[in-house]
């Protein structure tokens, strides 16, 4: 069944004087979904989320939320529930007369409105803190009522920019499953900024991936991580280790590229990441993710099909996994790799067998 769309954006562009930060962004958010705006900084997220918001007007383009065009429509009538980076409490007030401010304004009698404050507070996991006052707060439990502040109004949208940001990393950790958890509950349509990878994949039904204005990709987290389509997106998310080869020839679903070490590796072109197709002697980039190389063992020898020598240079422990660099014999290359697998024989200096699969590889062209 086709999923009904709260939130159209169409061909919407923005700009400050000369420079423009947002370029014909085309975006549909479906009902009930919690869809991440994610990028480096000034890429234009918060400024997307504030056009939906109506706190900036787009000087080009439209916008539409449940269908209604929202031209010309301020802020307090578009039905939204909101919570920023920065403790947006009123400090004066409890937190019950926090979250009573937006039900009073919308006339909800008493009766009614204890019992919605008292939802909400439940659903934040913050229920019996009523009288407080923001500053008998944690940060996390501020970012709780805010959460809870936004959403017992039911509003059609939350927008949430960068809610985590000032929290310490357990914190966020924390928070963001609780996020996702009461988003489900609640089944509101969800907009969440972030700059953080790991927040956006664990978080997400759709990840929008943008990049000075534009947007890179659209996609589940494991069509982002499993699929990037440009190569920007596949350096932002995850990490890679880049080998720089040659074009040697091209064939009819394949590219073959030359390493600095005269290996030669054919990449098939769905792995290619560049917009315009690479011509003979062209400087390509190939990648490879560290959780995708192996140390050549008895079960993956015959499943690998690059193999190197190298000697191990540096290992970091993780925890729950090694990361661990490797120095390829006779090329100027280090490998990385993430690895619960470390037996005695690796430390620092010995010598190893490492692998991968070519189809785990990407090719780009190398911008000169
Ligand atoms: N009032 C303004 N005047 C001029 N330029 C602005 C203004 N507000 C934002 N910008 C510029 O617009 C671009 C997009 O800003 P935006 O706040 O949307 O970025 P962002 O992706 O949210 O970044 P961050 O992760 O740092 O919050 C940036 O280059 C920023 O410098
Ligand atoms: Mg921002």
């Amino acid at each position: 069944m086709q999923k009904e769309i709260d939130v159209d954006i169409q061909g919407i562009s923005l700009s400050y004087g000369k420079t423009k930060v947002l370029k014909e962004i085309d975006l549909q958010i479906e009902q009930g979904e919690l869809l991440t705006l994610l990028g480096p900084s000034g890429c234009g997220k918060s400024t997307t989320l504030n056009i939906i918001a109506g706190f900036l007007e787009q000087d080009a383009g439209q916008l539409f939320i449940k269908g209604k065009k929202m031209n010309n429509v301020p802020s307090y009538k578009r039905d939204l529930g909101m919570v920023f980076q920065t403790y947006s409490l009123f400090p004066h007030m409890t937190v019950y007369d926090n979250l009573a401010f937006g039900l009073k304004l919308r006339k909800v009698g008493k009766e009614a409105m204890d019992e919605k404050i008292e939802r909400s507070l439940k659903l934040v996991r913050m229920n019996g803190l009523e009288d407080r006052y923001p500053k008998e707060l944690s940060g996390g439990q501020r970012q709780r009522v805010a959460i809870a502040r936004a959403l017992v109004v039911e509003p059609t949208l939350l927008l949430l920019d960068e809610p985590l940001s000032n929290l310490d990393a357990k914190l966020r950790h924390e928070l963001r499953t609780e996020i996702k958890r009461m988003q489900n509950e609640v089944g509101v349509t969800t907009v969440f900024v972030t700059h953080d990878q790991d927040e956006a994949l664990s978080m997400s039904d759709r990840i929008v991936i943008m990049n000075d204005g534009k947007i890179e990709q659209i996609g589940t987290p494991t069509e982002i991580y499993q699929n990037p389509k440009t190569e920007f997106v596949f350096r932002f998310i995850g990490s890679s280790t880049k080998m720089e080869g040659i074009l040697t020839e091209i064939r009819d679903a394949s590219y073959v590229v030359k390493l600095a070490n005269e290996l030669s590796l054919e990449v098939s072109k769905d792995n290619y990441l560049s917009d315009a197709a690479p011509s003979i002697n062209e400087p390509i980039n190939l990648y490879i993710r560290p959780e995708q190389c192996f140390f050549l063992n008895e079960t993956n020898q015959n499943k690998l099909d690059v193999v190197l020598p190298a000697t191990v240079s540096q290992m970091n422990y993780l925890g729950a996994s090694w990361e661990v660099e490797v120095q390829v014999i006779g090329a100027d290359q280090k490998i990385s790799l993430v690895t619960q697998e470390v037996n005695e024989h690796v430390k620092v200096g010995s010598e190893v067998e490492v692998g991968w699969k070519l189809e785990c590889m990407k090719i780009s062209k190398s911008a000169i």
